[in-house]
């Protein structure tokens, strides 16, 4: 039986759980996947005692995305672009890291939408590990990014961070006389923020009288499943999608990295779907 986890804090909402065991008993896996709460002094050991233990594999979550980088032995280009790692392979003396979101939430419009992000403009609102996650998948794309953020510096070092792809990436403050030249350009609106979850249901990280009707609006929430923003944003005609993609293509991403297989999407949806519902 292979032997696979989670680990962040808190852990007890993670979905991944549901969603890689539902999987595994589609494809008929002998494999085991767990919630491991840890706390932050005791990350080393977990990771270092997964190795010991034989574990094919982790996911990383908050807050630890970053704070695993020093125990792994390499990084992917992907993780290595982000500075952010959501997956680890184990192998006979190496601890891989992997980030897998950036892909995962390129997949899940493609997936849902049959969404081409190739040479788009997209306007990121928020500027923590999320959007920087998504924002190299974008640029890997040609896409033109704009980034808004509550607190203007954040965004101006995600960009830093990211400078290698130079003009396509803009910094834009987050009020509505600065947005409103860029927002005829904007093709693809996305909320990395966590404005809209249950501790602020009802707002929305960006004023709804900004959107337009060709605009695509992606919020990166799952719960709720409708967010404020996309309620908005439907009203006004847009075309939306929550962040459930995103969570399913994520743990899709994981499998092809452990294994080089592609497990059943359509049943990650459902075990997903079943938890929140
Ligand atoms: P993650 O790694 O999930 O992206 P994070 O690094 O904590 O999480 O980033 C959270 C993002 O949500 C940030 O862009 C944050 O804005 P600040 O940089 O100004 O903190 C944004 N955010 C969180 N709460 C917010 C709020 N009430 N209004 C606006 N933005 C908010």
């Amino acid at each position: 039986m292979e032997l696979l986890g989670v680990i962040g804090n808190p852990i007890g909402h993670s979905l991944s759980p549901v969603m890689h065991s539902a999987a595994f008993k589609a494809v008929g896996r002998s494999a085991l996947y767990l919630p491991f709460l840890v706390e932050a002094d005791q990350l080393s050991q977990a990771i270092y005692g997964a190795q010991a233990l034989g574990f094919t594999g982790l996911n990383i979550t908050v807050p630890y995305k970053e704070k695993v980088l020093p125990y792994l032995t390499e990084l992917t280009d992907e993780a290595e672009a982000v500075q952010s790692v959501n997956t680890i392979k184990f192998t006979e003396d190496r601890i891989i890291g992997h980030s897998t979101d950036g892909e995962g939430f390129m997949a899940a419009a493609e997936y849902e939408l049959g969404y081409d992000f190739r040479g788009k403009t997209v306007l990121i609102v928020g500027a923590g590990g999320a959007a920087k996650a998504v924002t190299a998948a974008l640029l890997n794309k040609q896409c033109q990014v704009y980034i808004t953020n509550r607190t203007l510096e954040r965004a101006e070092q995600l960009v830093h961070s990211l400078n290698r792809f130079g003009t396509q990436l803009e910094v834009v403050p987050l009020n509505s006389a600065a947005l409103e030249p860029v927002m005829d350009e904007i093709e693809v609106v996305v909320n990395t923020t966590s404005v809209g979850m249950a501790q602020n249901l009802g707002q929305t990280p960006l004023a709804p009288s900004l959107l337009a009707p060709h605009q695509l609006v992606i919020d990166i929430i799952y719960n709720p499943e409708k967010t404020q923003l996309l309620k908005a944003a439907e009203q006004i005609g847009c075309r939306v999608q929550n962040g459930v993609g995103m969570l399913v293509w994520q743990a899709v991403k994981a499998w092809e990295f452990w294994w080089g297989i592609t497990p059943p999407a359509e049943i990650m949806y459902q075990a997903v779907k079943a938890s929140l519902s």
